[in-house]
């Protein structure tokens, strides 16, 4: 279920970016923007600004930008839709959604959502009351949880029994419902029974703190499975949630850095020693949306893994994961563990300082990178350090280009004394030329100024010089970097002429060129806008001289070879006529 573009266009033309950024960061009018210290980084002396014509922020200093719903990403670190509804919401505006997919469980999902948090009211309303809840709080005490921890992860008690919550529900839709969101499971003949009995229950909350699903441990060493999970369910999604998230952000506003750990219970017995910042993937691998869900809360993220085979078969499954996501300024450190330990296990035995020291000499990616693989190989031998580069190539391949990038080829030169040159030789072309993934564009590097560009730049500034052009077909024609999407940009503001440059980036959002589009939108333009208006006018004539000539020259060189029909003959007089005009 899609939210429609319409919808999205709708809402940044109603949404007043300054209104939102102004509730979180305080701005102060300054000219025709409004300015703050940049939330995004530190610094003494404003150099955020807001442009109420362009509902797009930009940061001078560190480069932050975007539009409300970016804004809402990134400060409040809200997924895509969670932003659309946020400002859905303060519009009073309801979200529609698309026919197309799944219709059935997105509607149902408040619903779910809230069997889901009575669900957790009664279990932890059982921890407290039921008569064999002891059993539960004993065990919970010989771990060493305090009341304080149990309260901030919510731990609750699912008592003995097969009925206890499908007799709450007698209501034959709600037991259907209470069965989507994994509570109870259905049995032939329309019956059910209760999915966690007599466990330990961790809620697990998504980035919103909404309950969407729980896991449940035995309490007794000689049940099985030693811990039960909710299954996928519309609103629970194990490979894009991370227990403890949200705890983590109750905790610290802006976490330094986040450790991945693999159980419940290493995230609450880190939180009970002063590390609130562990999440755990819930019995699978960490995912990129996890990734990414990190590294969009922090700079630094340390996965910690067991010392044993199956850590580090963990461990290089991760590094896959990681590859393509890091960004300059990221840092990825791998902590394994002494075998037979885990995390929980650990930071009651060594403390915090002695964990935190851990964490502080995990093993960087890049170090990770060369010792995993170096270790079936003698890299001494020429013939090794071949086949070294060889493995290693799939994997230096996903590095976006950057500092990181060259760092790490460096330290693999380094490691097989080689040649900077040499290894790039190895690893075959230059990888740069090949990975079109482009860097991240900074704030201060220059923009060349190509006409389209330049066009470009303009369009996004005032949306309204897209009434200006009668030929769209033209200047499609035209064979230039860059002239497709100048013509997507004039189809979709022809069509919909009230888009502001909010919301005609959030259109591309999910597009190869929207970076580009970004670095165009954060230019400031000097002039009014009657100049700018002459000035768009003029590279448009300046687009079309390009494309006469093109023109022209294919004519020319066809005239050259073959000759030219009657009507080419009339068609390149008329060329050398415009073209002569054009130059005068
Ligand atoms: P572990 O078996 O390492 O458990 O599983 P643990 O976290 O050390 O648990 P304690 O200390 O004995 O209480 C790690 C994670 O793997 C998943 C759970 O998410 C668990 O937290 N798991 C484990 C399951 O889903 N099912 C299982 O039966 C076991
Ligand atoms: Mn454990």
């Amino acid at each position: 279920m899609r939210i429609p573009q319409t919808f999205i266009d709708e809402l940044l033309t109603r949404t007043d970016i300054v209104e939102i950024i102004d509730k979180h960061v305080p701005l102060k009018k300054a000219g025709k923007e409004y300015m703050a210290c940049c939330p995004f980084h530190n610094e003494k002396t404003p150099s955020f600004t807001v442009s109420p014509q362009k509902q797009f922020y930009h940061c001078f200093g560190c480069g932050a930008h975007g539009t409300a719903i970016g804004f809402l990403m990134d400060y409040e670190r809200m997924e895509f839709v969670e932003a659309v509804e946020e400002l859905a919401s303060m519009l009073g505006l309801n979200v529609p959604r698309e026919q197309g997919g799944e219709t059935q469980p997105d509607r149902d999902s408040p619903r779910l959502l809230e069997l889901l948090e009575q669900a957790n009211h009664y279990f932890q309303q059982q921890l407290r009351e039921h008569p064999a809840a002891q059993k539960a709080v004993d065990y919970l005490k010989q771990r060493g949880v305090s009341g304080e921890i149990a309260k901030r992860f919510g731990l609750g008690f699912a008592p003995p029994g097969w009925n206890n919550l499908t007799q709450l529900h007698p209501d034959p839709e709600t037991r259907q419902r209470l069965a989507a969101a994994g509570l109870i499971v259905a049995r032939p003949g329309n019956e059910f029974y209760d999915r966690f009995r007599n466990r330990i229950i961790f809620p697990i909350r998504n980035r919103r703190g909404r309950v969407i699903g729980f896991g449940g441990r035995v309490l007794d060493a000689n049940d099985n499975p030693k811990y039960l999970n909710s299954p996928e369910t519309p609103v629970f999604h194990k490979g894009r949630e991370l227990y403890g998230l949200y705890e983590v952000r109750e905790q610290l506003r802006h976490p330094q850095r986040l450790l991945v750990v693999e159980g419940y219970m290493d995230v609450i017995a880190l939180a009970q020693f002063d590390i609130p910042y562990a999440v755990a993937t819930l019995g699978t691998a960490t995912s990129a949306d996890h990734l990414k869900a990190l590294f969009r809360l922090v700079k630094e993220v340390v996965f910690c893994f067991d010392g044993d085979a199956a850590g580090r078969r963990a461990a290089s499954k991760a590094l896959e994961t990681a590859l393509p996501l890091i960004e300059d300024g990221h840092q990825v450190g791998f902590l394994f563990l002494p075998e037979g330990q885990d995390p929980d296990s650990l930071v009651r035995s060594e403390g915090r300082q002695g964990f935190e020291a851990r964490i502080t000499q995990a093993m960087p990616l890049s170090e990770y990178l060369l010792h995993s693989h170096a270790r079936q190989i003698d890299t001494h031998s020429v013939d090794g350090k071949a086949r070294f580069i060889a493995t290693l190539r799939p994997l230096l391949k996903q590095l976006r280009p950057g500092i990181f990038r060259e760092l790490v080829l460096r330290k693999t030169a380094e490691y097989l004394q080689l040649p900077l040159s040499a290894l790039e030789q190895g690893l075959d072309k230059p990888v740069t030329a090949e990975t079109p993934v482009p860097a991240r564009p900074t704030s201060r590097q220059p923009v060349k100024k190509t006409p389209v560009r330049h066009a470009i730049t303009l369009l996004l500034h005032h949306p309204e010089f897209a009434q200006k052009i009668d030929d769209l077909e033209a200047l499609r024609e035209i064979d230039l970097p860059g002239i497709k999407l100048f013509v997507e940009l004039l189809e979709t503001l022809r069509s919909n002429p009230n888009l502001n440059i909010g919301a005609l980036l959030e259109r591309w959002r999910d597009k190869d060129n929207a970076k580009h589009l970004l670095t165009l939108a954060r230019q400031t333009l000097p002039g009014e806008k009657q100049g700018l208006s002459a000035e768009f006018s003029d590279v448009i004539k300046n687009l079309m001289a390009v494309k006469h000539e093109q023109r022209w020259q294919a004519l020319q060189q066809k005239l050259s070879r073959e000759g030219l029909s009657q009507a080419e003959k009339l068609e390149y007089q008329q060329l050398l006529d415009v073209m002569s005009q054009q130059n005068t």
